[in-house]
Order: structure tokens, then sequence, then C-alpha cells
């Protein structure tokens, strides 16, 4: 952001500036209060709200806090997407993997608000809804419904869609407007600079490549005189530099949190929240000639999500509902809005500070941002029908390391949702199940507690158990993965090394060590589609049914489910079924075929059953 804070012209009745000691923070979870700041509440929320509390602060007796009525709750965000064009896998990708920490967060019993939504406002929407021959409104509607209906297929659970251009949003975004007018850090200025449409950002010159064109988009930018009102960020260069220093967790990964405090400590200028040249927004309050910067309009959007309907539109009521969010998710290339002109806006309205922002990285194809503008991008909708969901959750969570890069390749994808989800996982389920019905009619012999009593195996079990959910915690996606694979190979060993088929033709001591066998890798499957079912949800209900159990069952399951013990003797299990299907690729490996036959790629299915 490159807007100086030069060339003050009207002031445009500031209130006199609030000292920063005033300002309220209240870090939950993970990130602590900073010692310096003590948190006040804004006298406007002090009042006796009828779902607000007042509460005594753990750190100075006496004070009194700010305490959504929603203590508990884990309340976390997607950015909401630009509505220029419909979903690309990368926008997709967010949200796969929101969706499993919530579901994750779920499990552990916590109450989940996970919103989502769409951004709708600004030059780059205008432009693209005029290209697309619609009116602005028309276009929003249609591209924000196709990111509801892939959110349906790729099996999201959002609790909440924000869209920007409700009428609760704007009325929240214009009492927050007034409320930073308010606390002086408003004011008119005029600026000129280089506009980047696609970022919808002024750029540093330095930041820029050959003929001005923006890196991420690599389009020229564009030169810009306006009249605007800018936000005095530069206030709170000090405050954002301690309030990292001591909440080191408020940025995620750790090389984030470098990148963030070098942008700060190299100096915060302040930047222009309100555009003249653009119609489709959000008017300044005082000065329809002028519309708020999409930014300043969109992150309100986490805010205003939380207002139940029916509710009183304000700032209060959306607080109490939840705020602070728990959790940002985000892509790196708008880090810095969240964790620099985020935090900086939030405090100068007297609201909290989120817990943490996460940075992911981004889904490239030839090294290259995956991206609409660019438009190289890779159809979620088109991954979700040749192959299904879970292969396209699991994929991305497993295979990208959540907050790296990760570059997409079809091969790649058809191997390891064949190798991980169908092989190891499904052909486990789908054998032991065989030999149960073969030899037990389908019928437990024994609980699983019986079947493992002086079995080191459980064991081995619970600790990769613990494993997964240490790593889901940390927001390690892959690696929780991973653990739960580990259990699955484990199983796989296990009967490989028992070979229960053997032990059931021996006949009597033999047959009932193999009956409790099969209990035991059957009792691994129910933990491995409890401790999958954030990223598969849908493969793992099935699982649950193929065990005997009703879908309620599975979705009243919860992490204490993964331990040892849940299945008992005389549980009959269903007619073995596999769970997944393998990914056959019929043009495998024959590039020709592939190129002359272009819709014949489809890879298609068959049943993956292998017999033990
Ligand atoms: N509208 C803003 C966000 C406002 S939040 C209050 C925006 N929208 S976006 O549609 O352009 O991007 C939304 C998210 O998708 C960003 O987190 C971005 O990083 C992510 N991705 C877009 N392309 C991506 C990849 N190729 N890979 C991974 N994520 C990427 O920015």
């Amino acid at each position: 952001m490159a807007a100086g804070r030069a060339l003050l012209s009207s002031q445009n009745g500031l209130a006199a500036v609030a000292p920063l000691s005033s300002i309220g923070y209240r870090a939950r979870g993970l990130a602590s209060s900073l010692p310096l700041l003590r948190r006040r509440c804004p006298s406007a929320f002090a009042s006796s709200s009828a779902r607000c509390c007042s509460r005594p602060h753990s750190e100075g007796a006496g004070e009194r806090v700010m305490k959504p009525e929603k203590d508990e709750a884990f309340v976390l965000t997607t950015p909401l997407y630009y509505v220029n064009a419909p979903p690309h896998m990368g926008s997709a990708y967010t949200t796969i993997a929101a969706d499993a920490i919530a579901r994750f967060q779920r499990l552990l019993g916590k109450k989940v608000v996970f919103i989502t939504g769409t951004d709708e406002h600004g030059e780059k929407i205008a432009a693209a809804a005029e290209a697309s021959g619609r009116s602005p409104r028309e276009h929003c509607d249609t591209i924000s419904q196709s990111y509801r209906i892939l959110w349906r297929e790729l099996d999201i659970a959002y609790d909440k869609f924000i869209r920007t251009t409700d009428s609760k949003h704007e009325a929240i975004v214009k009492e927050f407007y007034s409320r930073v007018l308010n606390n002086g850090d408003i004011y008119r200025a005029d600026y000129e600079g280089l506009y980047c449409v696609n970022c919808e950002e002024y750029k540093d010159e330095k930041e820029l490549l050959e003929n001005n064109c923006c890196p991420m988009h690599l389009k020229p930018c564009v030169r810009r005189k306006e009249d605007n009102y800018f936000f005095a960020l530069s206030k709170y260069q000090k405050t954002l530099e301690d309030y990292l220093t001591s909440n080191p967790d408020f940025v995620k990964p750790l090389f984030r949190l470098n990148e963030v405090q070098g942008w700060i400590k190299s100096g915060l200028r302040d930047f222009s929240i309100s555009r003249s040249s653009v119609e489709w927004g959000i008017p300044v309050p005082n000065d329809d000639k002028q519309t708020i910067y999409v930014w300043f309009d969109a992150l309100l959007g986490y805010v205003s999500a939380l207002l139940e309907e029916g509710e009183q539109t304000n700032l209060e009521q959306a607080v109490c509902s939840g705020w602070p969010a728990s959790l940002h998710l985000i892509g790196k290339d708008i880090l810095r809005f969240h964790a620099v002109y985020w935090p900086a806006m939030l405090l100068s309205a007297g609201l909290s500070v989120p817990n943490m922002v996460f940075g992911h990285g981004f889904l490239t194809k030839d090294g290259m941002k995956m991206g609409k503008s660019l438009g190289n991008t890779l159809e979620p909708k088109d991954l979700v029908q040749r192959f299904g969901a879970d292969a396209v959750r699991y994929f991305f969570l497993r295979e990208v390391e959540f907050g790296n890069d990760g570059d997409y390749s079809e091969d790649r994808f058809i191997n390891i949702v064949n190798a991980h989800l169908a092989n190891t996982i499904g052909n486990l389920l789908n054998r032991t199940l065989g030999l149960l019905k073969k030899n037990c009619q389908s019928m437990l012999a024994f609980d699983s507690i019986i079947a493992a009593e002086g079995n080191s195996f459980k064991d081995s079990v619970d600790q990769l158990v613990e494993k997964a959910k240490y790593h889901y915690e940390n927001l390690s996606l892959s690696s929780a993965c991973e653990s739960v694979l580990d259990i699955a190979n484990a199983g796989n060993l296990y009967m490989d090394e028992r070979a229960p088929w053997s032990l059931f033709k021996q006949g009597g001591a033999s047959s009932e060590m193999a009956a409790k066998d099969l209990v035991i890798i059957l009792e691994v499957m129910r933990i491995i589609a409890t401790a999958l079912s954030p990223i598969t949800p849908s493969l793992c209900s099935r699982i649950y049914s193929q065990l005997g159990f009703s879908k309620e069952q599975f979705e009243a399951a919860t992490w204490d489910d993964t331990k040892w013990g849940g299945l008992k003797a005389g549980q009959i299990m269903a007619e073995p079924k596999p769970v997944f299907a393998r990914i056959e690729n019929i043009d495998d490996g024959n590039e020709v075929v592939q190129n002359k036959n272009k819709d014949k790629k489809k890879a298609s299915h068959r049943q993956g059953l292998v017999e033990a």
C-alpha cells in the first residue's frame, strides 16, 4: 500500500483522537493479552445489553470486559470471495480447509460458527458485471449462488454465508466507519498512485514489474488521482508492533509472522478507504459522492455475519454474538489486509482483535498462482463430478502442506487417492467385512475391548490418534491425514501378519483368535472413520454405515469416539460393499489418446474390491 499521509485537506467532523491506551484488546485461546493495554468496554457496549455480560478481568480486579454470550464458540472464517467470476480450485481450497477445521472443532464438542460468503462491491465487480451484460446486482446474485452450489457439492457445512450487499452488512459498515471517524482516524486527502484493479489496491512503484505490471496479476496498474478519505494506519504502528511481540501466535505459520513484522517495521502508511470514481459500493456516511473502499467494507463481513435473523442490526449485537473470531483462514496474498489493516481498524473502532490469522500458500499451475485474473484455473466442479468430493478434499489437504504452495497434477491426484482411500482404507474394511461375513455371519463375537486385551496393537493405535489430534489442533492438516493413514497402514500390517483367514481354517482356539482379530480391525476402521471425518465426511459416513451404525450415530460422533472400545459383541455389520470406488484413468500412460480424445479423458470408476 503506497498511500502517504500528506496533503491533508479537510477534517470532516473529526472527534478528538482517543489515546491508544484506552483502546481495548481481548485475546482468547492461544493468544495472550497485551500487558500494556488493558481492555476497556467501549462505552456504547458497557450499557446493560440483554445479550452481553460483564465480568471481572482476570488481570485487573474490578475491570469490566465485554464477554460474548457464546463464550465457547469457535468462530472461523474464510475470505469473502470476489464475485468477478465463479469459484475456482484456489478459492475452494481455503473453504475445504476451513470446513475440515470446523468439523474437527465440532468433534471436540465446540459450538462452531463457520463463516464464509462473497465480496460483492468495488470496481472489479462492477467491471465484471458490465462485461457480462448484467446489472451489478444480477451479476452478484448469479455468481454468489455459484459459490453456494459448489460448497454444497464439496460437502462444506458452513453456518453463515454473508454477502456484502446484504442490507444488514451495509448498516454495520456504516456504523463501523462512523466509530473510526469519531475516534479521529479518518481524514480527507488527495492521492495519486498506481492502482491494481485486480488486487483492489494502490501499489508501491518499487513492487511492480516492467510497464508497472502487478507481479500477481501480470497486468499494468493504472495511474489514479483521487480526493479520498484516509484511515490513519500510521497511528497504530507502535501498538501493532507491541501486539505482535506479545502475541506471536496471532499470525501463523511463523514465517508469515516474520513477514508481517517486517512490513510493520518498515513503516505503516495511511491508506485511502473511499473511492470517488466507484459507484458500486456503500456510500460514505455524510458524503454520497464517495463509496467505501472494498476492503474497508468486506472485512466487516466477518462481524456482520454473526448477526442472527431478526436481531437488531448493530455492532454491539454482532459483537455479542461471537466476536472476536477465533481464526481467519486466508491465502498469503491477503495477509497484509488481515494482519495489519484489520487489527488497526478494529482497535480504532474499539473492537477486539481476532485470535489468529492463518495465511496458507497458493495452489499453482506451472508455478503461477492459479487465479481468475490469470485465467489458469482448475475447475473444482469438474473435479467433483469426476472424482467425488471426498477425493478432492483429501487430495488437496493431504498433498499440500497447509501454509505452503502446492502444484496440481492429475496423475498424482489419481495415484494418491487410489492408494490411500481406495486401497489402504477401503480395501482394509472390505476384506475384513468379507471375512467376517464368511466366518462369523457378519456378527462381532467380542467387545473390541475384550478382543484387544493384552494386545499392544491397541496402544499404537491410541498413540496415532493422539498424534492426529495434535496435528489437527495445530492446523497441520496434511500431517493429521498422515497420522490417520498410518492407523490404516498399521491395520493392514496387522491383518497380513495375523492372517486370520488361515486361523479360521485351523478352527478351535485359532478361530477364536481370528474372530478377535477381525473385531480389532473393525474397531480400527471405526476409529479411522471418526478421525478422518473432518477431511472426508461422506466416505467416513459410509464406513460407519458398513459397521452397522446409523447416519444419526455418525452425525453424533465426537472426538471421544476415537477411543478404543466402541464396538460391542453382537453388533451386526452391513453387507460388504466398497466404500470408495477406485479411480481408473482409462487413458493412463497414453498421451496421444488423451490429446485426441479429450471427451474420453474422463476417468471411469470401478468397484475397488480386493479379496483377502
Ligand atoms: N475478496 C477478497 C477477500 C476479502 S476477505 C474480507 C479476495 N477475494 S478472492 O476471491 O480474490 O480470494 C479469496 C481467497 O482465495 C484468498 O484467500 C486467496 O488467497 C484465495 N486464493 C485465490 N487463488 C488461490 C490459489 N490459486 N491458491 C490458493 N488460494 C488462492 O481476496
